[in-house]
Order: C-alpha cells, then structure tokens, then sequence
C-alpha cells in the first residue's frame, strides 16, 4: 500500500507505484475550478473522495452501461455525485445519493447547487441502514462507498434495487491491501472491516447471479454485473 501527494497536494492511496498512479492522474479529464476546489477542500479537511482517474472509470461504466437512474451510498462532499450526474445527463438521468454526516450533507448541497444540478441528484441525509430499506426505485447502476464494515449488509438490502443488467460498483475493495495483509499484522481496528471485506468479495466474486471483476485502480474497484 502506498500513500502519494496528487497533482493538488492531496494524499490519495493506491496500490500502484506513485510513478504510474501519477502518470494516470495526467491523463485524468480536465475539471472546472469547482472540481478542483472541491479536490482542495477533501484534502485540506480529511475527506476521502474517489481520485480523478477513478471519477473517469466510473463515467466510462455509466456510459458503457447506458444507466440512467443510479443511486450512491455514501455522498460525502458529492464530488463523485457530480461526476455521476454529469455521467447520465446524456440519457436525462437521476443520482439518488445517500449522506449520514450532516455537515458533510451540507457542503455536497452547496456543492451541488454550485455544479448546478438540483435537479439532477437527489440528496436523501441519514443512515443508509434505516433509508436503503425504504427505497421503492429500481436501479441501473449502484455506487457503494462508504462504511467498509457494511458492504455485505449495503448488499443485501441493494440486490433487489439493481436493475437485471444493473451495474454494481463497490470502492475501496482492497482496504489499502489490507486483504493480503495477514491479520495479525493489521491493526486492531482493521481487523473486522477488513475481514468483512474478504468476505463481502469471496461473496460478490462467487455470488451464482452476479459477474464480477476486481480492478486494482487506486484502492480497489468491485465492478459486478447482475445477470
Ligand atoms: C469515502 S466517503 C464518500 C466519497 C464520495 N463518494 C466521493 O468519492 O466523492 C464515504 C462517505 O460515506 C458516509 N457514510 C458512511 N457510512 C454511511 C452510512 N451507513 N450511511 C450513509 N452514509 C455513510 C461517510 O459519512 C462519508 O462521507
């Protein structure tokens, strides 16, 4: 696991050497100045957010995908959001997008007023625990990223809200190659989200109904097809 400084100064993590995951960010799409203030402010306050070359992966999908309504776990400042809304605009699309910490709720809608998309993404505040079972949608593409821990409880609730020829996309899979690190070397704090994470990804990876590929971009990417 390695941790580098990004093209603005953030620490970003990644399982790739500095040199190539700085080569990649180069060929990253250019972001207006409110992208990149946005980049700015995760940094300055501790926010983790998806790096840029991670933002264009999950467009090429949505596109790939032709998905139109898709739902987040986990907005944070909606700097992925953004890039999700932008990502389905072609098809009239909607973000659905979920934000337990209220602060953190604010500055995405602030964010999002400013990127101009109020009408694009639907910001639901609290705890995906108590909201994903009251979700009556259907979705065509599902981004998780938040609680590590969770994944396997996210998934279960969120199978039946993916579309059939829905797009699961779940990040940070590799814990920051946590996974191939051997427990007793992990702190003990790490142990059980990361144990969970083995188990959530033998599950999606083995799962009868569902083709699933593990990308090894920044900190892991499951990208799972239900069939
Ligand atoms: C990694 S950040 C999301 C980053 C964002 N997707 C981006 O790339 O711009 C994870 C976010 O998930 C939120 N979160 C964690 N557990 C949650 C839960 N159970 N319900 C809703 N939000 C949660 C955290 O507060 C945090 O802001």
């Amino acid at each position: 696991m390695l941790s580098l400084m990004n093209v603005e100064g953030a620490i970003m993590t990644t399982v790739f050497s500095p040199e190539i995951e700085a080569y990649l960010r180069n060929l990253a799409p250019v972001r207006p100045p409110f992208m990149l203030e946005m980049e700015k402010y995760a940094m300055e306050n501790y926010v983790s957010i998806i790096p840029p070359e991670v933002a264009q992966f999950l467009t090429f999908l949505v596109h790939l995908s032709q998905a139109r309504e898709v739902l987040e776990i986990g907005t944070a400042i909606a700097y992925s959001t953004i890039w999700l809304a932008w990502a389905v605009a072609p098809r009239d699309g909607h973000i659905t997008t979920i934000e337990i910490n209220d602060r953190r709720a604010k500055t995405a809608l602030k964010n999002i007023r400013e990127a101009g998309l109020e009408d694009r993404i639907t910001l639901l505040k609290g705890h995906a625990v108590d909201i994903v079972p009251k979700l009556q949608d259907t979705y065509d593409f599902i981004f998780i990223d938040a609680a590590k821990g969770q994944y396997g409880w996210f998934f279960e609730k969120l199978y039946p809200r993916l579309k059939p020829g829905g797009i699961l996309v779940s990040d940070n899979v590799l814990a920051e190659g946590g996974v191939v690190t051997p427990d007793e070397e992990l702190r003990h704090r790490q142990k059980t989200a990361v144990r969970r994470l083995r188990d959530y990804l033998e599950m999606i990876t083995a799962h009868p109904n569902l083709e699933t590929t593990v990308v090894p971009l920044s900190d892991g990417i499951a990208v799972s097809l239900k069939k």
